[in-house]
């Protein structure tokens, strides 16, 4: 397997796309082993595999970390060498909006506005938009996604039965360091100490799910204490959610939950989720 054609152009990603069988992987670089998990996924899915590569301006709020965030084309495109992607599109922010900021936008209704979209005002509508377009240009036949962004997963769904939009979309399970902490490009911004105390969010998810069994509350003051206990993480929010809603579940609640939490831990803001089924 050689190395991925890297395209720039809507032009070019459409002809190469025009071969038959898509899989399509959204990122925006950075890549990391969690990202190579949805490309080895799309790889057994469907002949051709094109991962696009944009840093989408619209996803991003006034004060975040746009101009920051990392960008490593070149290592992007030398860890997909040998993982059987044929194409990588990076387009520039030029080419996806030449008209500055698009006058038509993809909202998503009243669960975009919560955690994430509470946190993140606009949000989840550039996130839509940009994939929205991303469909419209390489028109895969499944495009998959990373159940590390439960909320983004949620709404992408919502969108595709909404709009009947022509794709599978597929999930792809959280890749996680040894010590539990969900990869994520922007844990490239912690230093040695706040990398330590980041473990606090998939600590504060194996205790609400130890703690299950006793139902939500007990489940979310278990997580809630596991967070607390360490100085560097400030919590944003935590939330028990049904998968089939996204909408909180209240204490009597039983069957699978979703738990979500987000946390800054120095300068850095990271979220992580997890399945757990509350009964007892
Ligand atoms: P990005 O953060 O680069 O993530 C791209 C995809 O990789 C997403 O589907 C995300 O859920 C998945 N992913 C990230 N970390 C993961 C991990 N540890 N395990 C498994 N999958 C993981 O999400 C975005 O980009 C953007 O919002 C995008 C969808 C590309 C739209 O701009």
């Amino acid at each position: 397997m050689s190395r991925p054609l890297l395209v720039h152009t809507i032009r070019e990603v459409r002809e190469q796309a025009a071969i038959g069988d898509v899989a399509l992987v959204p990122t925006m670089g950075a890549l990391h082993a969690g990202h190579l998990a949805l490309v080895d996924r799309a790889r057994a899915l469907a002949d051709h595999v094109i991962v696009s590569i944009f840093v989408n301006p619209l996803q991003f709020g006034a004060g975040e970390d746009l101009a920051r965030y990392p960008r490593s084309i070149d290592a992007d495109v030398d860890a997909l060498s040998a993982r059987g992607v044929e194409v990588v599109f990076a387009p520039s922010a030029e080419e996806m909006y030449p008209t500055g900021t698009p006058q038509t936008r993809i909202t998503g209704g009243r669960v975009a506005a919560l955690f994430e979209g509470a946190s993140r005002p606009g949000h989840f509508d550039g996130v839509l938009t940009v994939v929205a377009k991303l469909l419209s240009i390489v028109g895969p036949d499944v495009v998959l996604f990373g159940q590390k962004d439960a909320q983004q997963l949620f709404l992408v769904r919502q969108m595709v039965a909404d709009l009947n939009l022509r794709v599978r979309v597929e999930e792809v399970t959280t890749v996680r360091e040894a010590d539990g902490l969900a990869l994520s490009s922007r844990n490239a911004y912690l230093s040695p100490e706040e990398r330590q105390a980041a473990v606090a969010l998939s600590r504060a998810l194996e205790a609400a799910a130890s703690a299950s069994d006793r139902g939500v509350d007990a489940a979310l003051a278990a997580a809630q204490s596991v967070v607390h206990g360490e100085d560097r993480v400030v919590l944003d929010y935590l939330a028990l959610v049904d998968p089939e809603t996204f909408l909180p579940v209240s204490d009597g609640f039983r069957g699978t939950a979703i738990v979500l939490v987000a946390a800054r831990v120095g300068g850095t803001r990271l979220i992580d989720n997890d399945r757990i089924v509350l009964g007892g």
